[in-house]
């Protein structure tokens, strides 16, 4: 069922009973979702799943993340339990899903501003993402950021060329060999042998003829001064450094499986998560895949939050998601903004992890996984060890004044005995609480335990009704 332009998505919608007196909506389910557990907790066949199968169940379109192999199997599981096979388009080297993103970007990109050139910064920042991809802590320093800024001038005048200078749209191979074909010294920019081989001099040349605008003029200038100036004048150590960057990256996609499904044609767009309401999944487990698997999902996962926070809510406002399992290994600073306008435009993040040590690992910052994390509204805590993550959660919960007694005086050997009050601010619930959640399986009767927090809810439920927290048991479906 799709809503009407007049009819926007009843956000109250319930999707799962939390508990007797307790509901959480779709309106929660756009506040965002992170789930933690230790492997083998029940995160994934506990909430994770029964989460998952409440957005199926209401018709909900999104995009689903394959981070180990079998994810694949347990989301076609899910699909087919809520009738939903038929909405499912997989991208994997076995079908004939296309989704050739560079041309997506640049088609969208002449959409909405008329023109191709000038206006390269989603284009940009998606192959910054890329390049940072399993970069983790090493971003962020202060001479990284150095290299960061060199690498982003690269690519915007890169990009820039070829859309300019090109024939054929904005296409990875032609950047490739725009790169590594520009002039490495001054004096080859008027070397007539190495103008007669360079990708990057015909692009120039043919940009230089092409009728533009006032506006257009002016971007090429600056598009052309670089590489003919500024570029074969960098010290050559930055050079080769911000080059091999860029093309260690580009170099995953020229070739095999990566090439077909990502640089070739496309027939499957992000717009149809929320206009058609299909459930495109990245079938390129990490797990499987390794660095491959990382880039296709973040490539994926950049291009439909670009898209998706700009979704008019007016054609179609079901709630769209965005889900994935072992989250932190495609987590990308990009997340965090996406998750800031997420709410207004009805769409739903659910993230698992194991711990908050995967996301620091992968983000590189514990600054910016606070914020990924504080943005995720819904946290629901599964059995874990994990130290960091346990007390993280404790501190969620948060504290409370104890009153304690002590006795002072001769009793401990000094004058006349008293006694004395005083206050200790304490964890409400201990971090090792955690520990003690059943697990699944045949041992815990199939019931999967977790502590659920939810930013600013005040809980129904007379058991919780001073708390900030509730307890919930899921079934493992296997075990019903
Ligand atoms: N298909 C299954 N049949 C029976 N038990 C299962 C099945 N899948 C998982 N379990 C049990 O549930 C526990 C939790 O599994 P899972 O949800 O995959 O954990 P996590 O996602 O936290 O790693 C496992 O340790 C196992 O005991
Ligand atoms: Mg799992």
């Amino acid at each position: 069922m799709k809503t009407s332009k007049n009819k926007r998505y009843n956000l109250d919608t319930p999707l799962i009973q939390l508990t007797e007196h307790d509901v959480w909506t779709a309106r929660d389910a756009c506040a965002g979702t992170c789930i933690f557990g230790t492997t083998g907790s029940g995160k994934t066949t506990g909430s994770f799943n029964n989460i998952a199968s409440s957005f199926l169940i209401n018709n909900f379109g999104g995009l689903w993340l394959c981070s180990k192999e079998d994810d694949i199997d347990n989301i076609i599981k899910l699909a087919a339990k809520t009738g939903r096979l038929q909405d499912l388009m997989i991208i994997n080297p076995n079908n004939p899903l296309r989704f050739n993103f560079l041309n997506y970007q640049y088609n969208q990109q002449k959409m909405r501003h008329g023109s191709g050139a000038g206006l390269s910064e989603n284009i940009v920042n998606l192959l910054t993402t890329m390049t940072d991809v399993g970069k983790g802590d090493k971003k962020g320093s202060g001479s990284e950021n150095y290299w960061q800024d060199t690498l982003h001038q690269l690519l915007i005048n890169s990009v820039d060329l070829v859309i300019y200078g090109g024939k054929n749209g904005l296409n990875l191979l032609e950047l490739y060999k725009a790169v590594i074909s520009a002039p490495t010294s001054p004096a080859q920019t008027a070397d007539t042998k190495w103008q007669n081989s360079s990708l990057c001099w015909q692009l120039l040349s043919q940009g230089m003829d092409k009728k533009k605008s006032a506006e257009e003029a002016h971007d090429f200038d600056i598009t052309a001064t670089y590489w003919l100036n500024e570029f074969p004048n960098l010290d050559e150590k930055t050079r080769s450094i911000i080059v091999s960057s860029f093309t260690s990256m580009a170099n995953s996609f020229l070739r095999g499986k990566l090439h077909t499904l990502f640089c070739t044609e496309t027939n499957v767009i992000p717009e149809m998560c929320w206009l058609g309401q299909k459930i495109l999944v990245v079938d390129l487990s990490v797990k499987e895949y390794q660095k491959l698997g990382v880039l296709a999902n973040v490539l994926v996962k950049y291009c439909f939050q670009k898209s998706a926070e700009i979704r008019s809510l007016d054609e179609n406002s079901t709630v769209t998601f965005l889900i994935c399992d072992e989250s932190h290994l495609t987590a990308n600073s990009y997340d965090r903004f996406y998750q800031s306008t997420a709410r207004s435009k009805n769409l739903a993040t659910l993230y698992a992890s194991q711990n908050i040590s995967g996301y620091y690992a992968t983000l590189g910052s514990k600054d910016e996984t606070d914020s990924l994390l504080g943005s995720l509204k819904t946290k629901i805590h599964h059995s874990n060890d994990d130290k960091i993550t346990a007390e993280w959660f404790a501190d969620t919960v948060g504290k409370n004044w104890d009153q304690r007694m002590g006795i002072s005086g001769s009793a401990m050997g000094q004058g006349s005995t008293g006694f004395h009050s005083h206050q200790d601010l304490n964890w409400s619930v201990l971090p090792r609480e955690l520990m003690l959640l059943p697990s699944g399986g045949p041992e815990h009767d199939y019931m999967v335990g977790s502590y659920i927090t939810v930013a600013g809810r005040k809980w129904l439920a007379p058991e919780y009704q001073k708390k900030t927290y509730i307890k919930r048991i899921w079934n493992q479906e296997f075990g019903q």
